[in-house]
């Protein structure tokens, strides 16, 4: 199917004739009407007329691993991809395909998620087609302790993938969420197995809003969430290839220093961008353990250095509460439904 959609591809707005397409794709003609009967279903605008041949006049606007390979700049990253209208969430199928032992770089997609997952247990609303809801499968051969900042990594090449493809700089929100105007656009969750000191993989999800209309939100988030077409005010659709293709180039640049060199300079796109910087702040660990004070700093491992009434402290993990008023408790619950800031 790839060869019929690559010919057609390359005669867009033109007719090919059967002939040329079957002798193209090397199948019989009846195989060709076949597979553009199949395309069409997946979306992409076909004309078919008798004598003349084959039209592509539109291409799908799904996130079809035809669509994602043709111009693909990596090496690694999206070289295999699995692709479902819907799942229960990519972050598990990805599990369950690294288990059957899928390769580093495999990337799953879907159009939809049923269960989407964020971070700290909530969950991810990732309504069909409208954001890129996809999950990575890393094998990091590197020191564990080298990885800790792989997740701001991630945000850094998602804002850079923004930028390039739309123009539009977003702020980063430690430790991994992309913002604007105090608005979560991204969110990242990042999986691992294995043990303490060898990971066997590790799963990155990556949930990004691209065009949701703000009446696509549920209402419990809609004064906290938005998306890429709502924030560049487009009235069509923003193409989501592009922007993922964009993505996998720069994350895998950036996973490919770190395990030769560190990532100095990704980190350093995360200061001069973080919205979290400089700003006082309550930081749930989870586990009823709530950390608060001024955000100092960010490390090259891509920790927060946080100061406290108490001395500085370097911090790992956690989600940014909006500051609480009056006493900082214990126990606070900031699990409060999806796409959440
Ligand atoms: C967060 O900010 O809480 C993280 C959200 C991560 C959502 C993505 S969507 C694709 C992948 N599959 C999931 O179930 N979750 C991640």
């Amino acid at each position: 199917m790839k060869r019929v959609l690559d010919v057609l591809r390359q005669n867009m707005q033109r007719f090919v004739s059967g002939e040329e397409l079957a002798k193209a794709a090397a199948i019989s003609r009846s195989a060709i009407w076949k597979q553009v009967n199949q395309l069409k279903k997946l979306g992409y605008q076909i004309e078919a007329v008798p004598h003349k041949g084959y039209c592509l006049t539109g291409i799908a606007p799904a996130l079809h691993p035809f669509e994602i390979e043709t111009g693909l700049r990596t090496v690694l990253f999206g070289k295999t991809i699995y692709y479902k209208s819907q799942v229960d969430s990519t972050n598990h199928w990805a599990r369950e395909l690294a288990g059957q032992g899928a390769r580093e770089g495999t990337l799953v997609l879907a159009e939809s998620q049923t269960q989407g997952k964020g971070r700290m247990g909530r969950s991810w609303v990732s309504t069909a087609g409208k954001g890129i809801w996809a999950s990575l499968i890393l094998c990091p051969q590197i020191d564990v302790a080298r990885l800790a900042g792989i997740t701001t990594l991630t945000a850094v090449a998602m804002a850079q993938a923004i930028f390039e493809t739309t123009g539009l700089q977003v702020q980063l929100k430690w430790p991994n969420d992309l913002v604007f105007n105090g608005r979560k656009l991204a969110g990242i969750l990042a999986e691992c197995c294995g043990e303490m000191d060898r990971i066997q993989y590790f799963i990155l999800g990556i949930g990004l809003n691209v065009n949701q209309a703000v009446t696509d939100f549920p209402a419990e988030i809609i004064s906290r969430a938005t998306s890429l077409k709502i924030l560049l005010k487009r009235r069509e659709d923003l193409a989501r290839v592009p922007i993922l293709q964009e993505f996998l180039f720069f994350l895998e640049q950036h996973y490919l220093t770190l395990a030769a060199n560190g990532n100095a300079v990704a980190i350093d796109y995360a200061r001069r961008h973080s919205a979290t910087l400089g700003q006082r702040v309550v930081i749930d660990q989870g586990f009823g353990k709530i950390l608060s004070g001024t955000a100092e700093a960010l490390d090259d491992d891509g920790s927060l250095r946080l100061r406290t009434a108490f001395g500085t402290s370097k911090v790992f993990t956690g989600d940014i509460m909006k500051p609480l008023p009056g006493k900082v408790t214990h126990g606070t619950d900031s699990a409060s439904g999806g796409n959440d800031l």
